[in-house]
């Protein structure tokens, strides 16, 4: 039996409507809209795509989106200003730093100034570290949009095997152990480049989360009959077109073949990640005007 397409766009739209309905009684109750602050520094294509989805979604859920351009010689000085601008300022509730920043800037440095009550990526820190504690503030919304494709998908964690390859801050260390968290119970195996046989590691996986940023990495025959396979990856690659093609990391037509769920690239984790910036925007509102 082919498998089951697990559709990305669909569930984050059931999201988004959900978090609509909630956005309008938030304002009902409270004398504020949610608001969430992105910053883009310079001129990267796609984060401009990202950040104008990110916009677009605030709106169409009832939130307030403001969006600060900055020039890409922006210097790291400026950016923490802006930043501490923005910790201040009591209309916002969330703040978003488009990655990747120019090389004149120090990432780290700058997603350590966002205060954690406004950080709705979930990269500083503090929210690192109780979200580790299992006693998150927010969860990252990467990973935490792959938790709920599987519990909306009706897949079950709960004592399986799960295999995440790739062992990045922002999807595969969160993503190991949120799904061993207390609630999701899998048992977990961070995979990465210097495993040896992937391929044996990944047949174990019940629920195999591919996060590697290498095209089509994932074969058909490095998956359990059977497994949920989640594709967080986003690679363009050539195929004679002016714009190339968008793939995942994993080989999709073969892996479908074998897998009892599978998420598409694009249509899959990519419109997830949004969703759940919006949730935890909403968090932040509900935190801060509490
Ligand atoms: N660049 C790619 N993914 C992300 C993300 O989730 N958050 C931010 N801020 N930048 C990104």
């Amino acid at each position: 039996m082919p498998a089951q397409i697990i559709d990305g766009k669909q569930i984050a739209q059931q999201i988004r409507s959900e978090l609509a309905a909630e956005v309008a009684e938030f304002i009902e109750n409270n004398a504020a809209t949610p608001c969430l602050a992105a910053v883009l520094v310079g001129e990267d294509p796609a984060s401009q795509v990202y950040v104008r989805n990110k916009e677009r979604a605030c709106e169409a859920a009832g939130m307030v989106s403001k969006l600060f351009r900055l020039p890409a010689e922006t210097t790291q000085d400026e950016l923490l200003s802006l930043i501490a601008k923005l910790n201040k300022d009591a209309e916002v509730h969330g703040i978003l730093v488009q990655l990747p920043l120019p090389p004149q800037i120090d990432s780290e440095r700058v997603l350590r100034a966002i205060h954690p009550s406004k950080d709705v990526d979930a990269f500083h820190p503090e929210n690192v570290g109780l979200m580790t504690l299992g006693k998150p503030r927010f969860l990252p919304c990467t990973p935490h949009g792959v938790l709920q494709l599987l519990k909306r998908s009706g897949v079950e964690t709960a004592g399986k095997r799960a295999v995440v390859v790739g062992r990045s801050d922002i999807v595969g260390k969160p993503m190991t152990l949120l799904l061993a968290q207390k609630g999701w119970d899998a048992t977990v195996t961070i995979a990465h480049s210097r495993t040896t046989d992937l391929a044996a590691v990944c047949r174990e996986a019940d629920v195999l989360v591919a996060a590697v940023g290498r095209p089509e990495m994932i074969t058909g025959d490095m998956i359990k009959p059977g497994a949920a396979v989640i594709d967080v990856g986003i690679n363009r690659v050539d195929n004679g077109t002016p714009k190339g093609k968008l793939v995942g990391d994993v080989a999709y037509d073969a892996a479908a073949e074998v897998a009892g769920w599978i998420t598409p690239v694009p249509g899959g984790v990519g419109p997830m990640t949004i969703a759940m910036l919006l949730h935890n925007t909403l968090t932040a509102a509900a935190a801060i005007e509490r």
